[in-house]
């Protein structure tokens, strides 16, 4: 029996979740609006936000899950990679809150913490060891190898810009507000995809790169703009999915190689990119037409998440995986 009660606070999002003998009971995320005024976050103030939010989130999450502190037997909490700032809110608060209730500390990495989330039970069973995940979010763009819980290998990741920021600084140069992925993802429901092409980019193995696809989107629009002033206004459907097309294609050709390489048939998304309809659409499609068993995240554990890092730590609760009060938060940590 064990009931962990774990914190997310790598980056713009305050989340506390309870996680009862391996079921989530809660997960509570307070959402930081402010940095839409910037076009992106701002560090200082999410640290800032963290601080006001962790409190509430904490009593909530308590609530929720119809749990008091006194029957919480360890905390979890993510350690890194993410913004110093943030992080440290959230390590700092976890272990002040291990130390008075004198109960263990569980360090979680946030990106073994995204292809854990397919180990929260739910409708469908968690895929079976070893399986690839393509995780996708704002900061990463990985595929990794998973032979075990905390046994995985990244066999291939982005050179430069992640998906997740190819999306959001595509959604810039269209004005519309950050974080634009889930906006684009919308426009592009309703526009068509062969509308207009980008340049594809050319890396070697699985390694991914976005930053000339990014320059690409720049060019083309610039070049429309100067002859129509209205063409983003005017073209923003077809834009929006014309661009989510080519990101899907860039990362599941990728993903096909892998898959392929490893001869494994068992093939998973996580992270927040991994919340895009055209990308989930294509993994599944990948079911009829290459005999994948396709394993997609719960809407509500894509994106960043307190229940990811609460299954984290369950598992490592039950290794007996513990840390001291020495621990320190990890802008860039090792996978
Ligand atoms: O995993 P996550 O919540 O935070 C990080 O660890 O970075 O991922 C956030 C990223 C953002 O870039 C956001 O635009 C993207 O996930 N995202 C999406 C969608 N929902 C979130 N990108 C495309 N389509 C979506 N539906
Ligand atoms: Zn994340």
């Amino acid at each position: 029996m064990s009931i962990i009660l774990a914190i997310e606070s790598s980056c713009d999002d305050t989340s506390v979740a309870i996680c009862n003998n391996g079921k989530i009971t809660s997960n509570v995320i307070a959402n930081q609006t402010i940095h839409q005024n910037y076009g992106g976050v701002v560090p200082e103030l999410a640290s800032r936000v963290h601080q006001k939010n962790i409190v509430p989130a904490i009593h909530q999450a308590l609530q929720q899950a119809g749990v008091s502190k006194k029957e919480i037997d360890a905390v979890a909490f993510t350690r890194g990679p993410g913004l110093l700032g943030s992080l440290l809110v959230g390590v700092s608060f976890a272990k002040s809150f291990a130390l008075a209730l004198n109960i263990p500390l569980v360090s979680v990495n946030h990106m073994h913490a995204h292809i854990l989330a397919h180990f929260i039970p739910g409708d469908k069973n968690p895929p079976e060891f070893p399986f690839l995940c393509l995780t996708v979010s704002g900061g990463h763009t990985q595929i990794v190898l998973i032979k075990d819980y905390f046994n995985m290998e990244i066999v291939g990741e982005t050179l430069d810009d992640a998906a997740g920021e190819a999306f959001d600084k595509t959604a810039k140069l269209l004005n519309l507000p950050y974080p634009g992925g889930p906006l684009i993802d919308k426009h592009a429901k309703v526009g068509n995809s062969q509308a207009f092409q980008f340049a594809k980019p050319q890396i070697a193995d699985l390694n991914f790169s976005f930053s000339g696809f990014k320059t690409s989107i720049l060019y083309l629009l610039r070049k429309h703009v100067a002859a129509n002033p209205n063409f983003v206004v005017e073209n923003l459907n077809d834009i929006c999915a014309s661009v989510q097309y080519s990101i899907v294609q860039i990362l599941m050709n990728k993903l096909e190689t892998a898959a392929l390489r490893f001869g494994i048939k068992q093939v998973a998304i996580a992270g927040g990119v991994s919340a895009n309809s055209g990308l989930r659409n294509a993994l599944e499609a990948n079911h009829e037409k290459l005999g994948w068993q396709t394993f997609i995240p719960p809407f509500q554990y894509c994106t960043d998440n307190a229940g990811m890092i609460a299954i984290a730590g369950y598992y490592k609760f039950l290794e007996k995986d513990f840390v001291d009060q020495s621990v320190s938060p990890m802008a860039r940590m090792e996978f």
